[in-house]
């Protein structure tokens, strides 16, 4: 077990482009860690670094108290498993899990507990000799976890392990990967681009984006458990990119006293977590951002709300349990939850909406950081 320190760390694959800038975080021991952001962002990078399959460009990278940046990948004690699992074709489920202990020298008496241990946790008995080819998509993705699991290494990394799994199996094998590492208590990075992997695998999650032009933007945007992320996003990126549908992120302006923020026509009192830093700020622009669950049809919402907002419905989107509304307000597209059941809007038609007042988000838009931060 141990931690994974990156202590300014910084890749440059041409001397011009910085892909990874500055990037200063710990995971902890024992933690699982997400990386999510979008695609390019350096999510792989950081992790093939880790593994020591990238060189480090400068900075530092520590796992417990040791620096490992000319570490070679086999001293590093890490499995890594990739989107592609590679298995030996000509080898039977027993003899892929067991290859990697095979190669380190490891009595046969000991391979042969690890892996009987590996493929009953992973639910891989019934096939234990059977070849690659005789296996579904999930087990070969399970064949793929127990290679690395009878490493006991102190960390795992995966890089988009679930994406070649179909929709159902996908959501079976997150919570199957969540409570295996939450058993083992070995210290993960898991990366993805998919939000919702990383809102219910990781005790923490760490945003990124592209590091850009400017050398003072680096790639970390907000480090938090999944739900101080969506709750209290610390930035329009983060505010964006976190959440399905996304938040509808407003250019709006607050009051000369800074009590309400003006959304065209709509006022709306500014929610109590923001009054101190909005009214350093009364009279100028911000971004308002609410989430499309706080917005909603007045019979249908549980919150009490003296504010709704006004528009024309564009399009509907049913998704069976519910259906998200978008709406055009002065030219700006909005989106909503309704539930599915009694009458729905068409498009054309007016539409009125209650808003959650208390659940919305200020963002100054030349910082693009949430307001009091
Ligand atoms: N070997 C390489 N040489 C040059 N550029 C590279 C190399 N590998 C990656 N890059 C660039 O570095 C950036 C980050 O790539 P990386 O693979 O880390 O992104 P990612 O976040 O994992 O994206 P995805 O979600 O698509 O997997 C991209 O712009 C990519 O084109
Ligand atoms: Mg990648």
């Amino acid at each position: 077990m141990a931690s994974i320190t990156l202590d300014h760390l910084g890749k440059a694959y041409t001397p011009e482009v910085a892909v990874i800038r500055d990037l200063c975080l710990t995971i902890r021991d024992g933690e699982f860690m997400v990386f999510v952001g979008p695609s390019g962002c350096g999510k792989s990078t950081v992790l093939r670094m880790v593994a020591g399959l990238e060189t480090v460009t400068s900075g530092r990278l520590l796992i417990g108290e040791r620096v490992v940046n000319d570490v070679l990948p086999k001293d590093r004690d890490i499995a890594m498993v990739f989107q592609t699992y590679a298995l030996y074709p000509h080898m039977t489920v027993y003899d892929n899990i067991a290859f990697g202990l095979q190669i380190r020298g490891m009595p046969e008496a000991e391979i042969r507990q690890r892996v009987r241990q590996a493929a009953d946790t992973l639910g891989l008995d019934a096939f234990i000799d059977r070849k690659p080819k005789a296996l579904s998509g999930g087990q070969r993705q399970r064949v793929a976890l127990g290679r690395a699991i009878v490493r006991n290494p102190s960390v795992f990394l995966f890089d988009e392990p679930l994406s070649n799994l179909d929709a159902e199996l996908r959501v079976h094998m997150r919570a199957e990967l969540a409570k295996l590492q939450r058993r083992l208590k070995t210290t993960t990075v898991y990366v993805t681009h998919d939000q919702v992997e990383a809102m219910t695998m990781g005790h923490r999650i760490c945003v990124l984006r592209p590091a850009g032009s400017d050398p003072a933007q680096g790639n970390l945007t907000q480090v938090g458990t999944p739900m101080e992320v969506y709750d209290t996003p610390a930035n329009l990126f983060t505010a964006g990119f976190m959440g399905t549908p996304k938040m509808n992120l407003l250019a709006a302006r607050l009051s000369d006293s800074g009590d309400e923020v003006l959304l065209h026509e709509v006022r709306l009192p500014v929610a109590p977590a923001f009054r101190d830093a909005a009214r350093q700020m009364k009279g100028r622009d911000v971004v308002l951002g609410l989430r499309p669950e706080h917005i909603g049809a007045e019979r249908e919402v549980d919150w009490a709300s003296d504010t709704s907002i006004t528009g024309t419905v564009e399009i509907l989107e049913p998704l069976g349990h519910e259906v998200i509304v978008h709406f055009e307000v002065h030219g700006a597209s909005v989106s909503a939850r309704l539930r599915a059941h009694g009458a729905l809007p068409d498009p054309g038609d007016p539409i009125t909406l209650k808003v959650r007042v208390e659940a919305m988000h200020l963002f100054d838009p030349k910082t693009e950081k949430r307001l009091g931060l």
